[in-house]
């Protein structure tokens, strides 16, 4: 039986503007989606996911159940397809069809924008890898990881499975559709308290809408997402030199470029004021929009109060510099 974690992530520059070629800063965060695997000899696959968080609620689903005689998940199929497609890869991987029962746990809301998909398929496959007495390279491991995000959703930029297995902070960058991942080195802690509530929008529609903005008013737009990839490369520098203030202030100008952009939320807006006026060094909206997560830099139980105070869940985390590993083995 063999437990692996993989890490959450944030992003802390330059959402939006990294699908227009500009850079942004992801950084790992101390929140783990915790994988079991114990092999068993009758050759099938069984999944207990039952405490898996959807956007602070507890969801139960498939406990136990099947995967390989099952083919109607009903609406836990997304959260199960991604299980479902790391195990065939982790089988193909190792040339052997062995079944497993896999226990999945996560400390970070589902579908919040933390990136738990790509750990569920990071730790899946590195649990099922392991269990079975094989090894596998973080460098196989991401590849698989973003083949499973890609094969389950479409598309899929290889920057959340690339966060899960190596952890730390990446500055990315997308030159003709290819992702160029630079690690970055940072010497200070980075506290940071993630804020959420559910979402309203999709990625996919806030991607979408922010390109017909674009494509109708470039000479306003263009700019804006412009300034985004600058706050990203003196992000980068703030945090080298481990310059929070100045980090802090660049967070305020980025969440103000996003609303520019039109995606946040009056709920969100909420939670990164009252985090500022709470005493965070700054705040902003993290990820696609639309609801989901905002991160404040700061480690003051006041701000994570604050959050809640307005009607956001909160909780506080820090930058995880190992990536997957294995917790436990027997
Ligand atoms: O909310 P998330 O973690 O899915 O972040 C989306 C980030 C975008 O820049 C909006 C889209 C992308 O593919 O980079």
């Amino acid at each position: 039986m063999v437990t692996v974690r993989a890490p959450g992530k944030v992003i802390l520059f330059g959402e939006h503007a990294v699908v227009y070629g500009e850079p942004a800063l992801a950084m790992a965060i101390n929140k783990y989606v915790y994988v079991t695997a114990r092999p068993r000899d009758d050759g099938k696959v069984t999944i207990n996911a039952s405490d898996l968080k959807l956007a602070g609620l507890y969801v139960t689903f498939l406990e136990n159940g099947d995967l390989v005689a099952r083919t109607d998940y009903g609406a836990v199929i997304s959260a199960l397809s991604y299980v479902r497609r790391a195990v065939e890869l982790a089988m193909e991987y190792v040339g052997k069809r062995v079944g497993v029962d896999l226990t999945i746990r996560s400390e970070m809301p589902v579908g919040a924008g933390l990136g738990t998909s790509a750990a569920v398929a990071v730790a899946t496959i590195a649990s099922y890898v392991h269990a079975l007495g094989y090894e596998i390279s973080k460098r196989d491991l991401a590849r698989l990881a973003w083949q499973v995000e890609r094969d389950v959703q479409g598309a899929a930029s290889p920057t959340d499975t690339a966060m899960a297995t190596y952890g730390g902070v990446m500055f990315i960058r997308s030159v003709g559709g290819e992702a160029f991942m630079e690690p970055v080195k940072v010497d200070v802690d980075v506290p940071i308290i993630v804020g959420y509530v559910p979402r309203v929008s999709t990625t996919k529609e806030l991607v979408s809408m922010v390109r017909s903005r674009l494509e109708s008013m470039r000479e306003v737009i263009e700019p804006i997402i412009k300034a985004i990839g600058m706050v990203s490369t003196m992000g980068r520098r703030a945090l080298e030199e481990g310059d929070l203030k100045t980090m802090g202030q660049l967070m305020n100008i980025n969440h103000g470029l996003l609303v520019a952009l039109g995606v946040s939320t009056k709920q969100l807006d909420d939670m990164v004021y009252a985090a500022r006026a709470a005493g965070a060094l700054g705040a902003k909206l993290s990820g696609a929009g639309g609801g989901g997560i905002m991160i404040a830099l700061s480690d003051r139980v006041e701000v994570e109060k604050a959050i809640e105070i307005v009607g956001g869940s909160a909780f506080r985390a820090s930058l995880n510099t190992k990536g997957v590993e294995v917790v436990s083995e027997d």
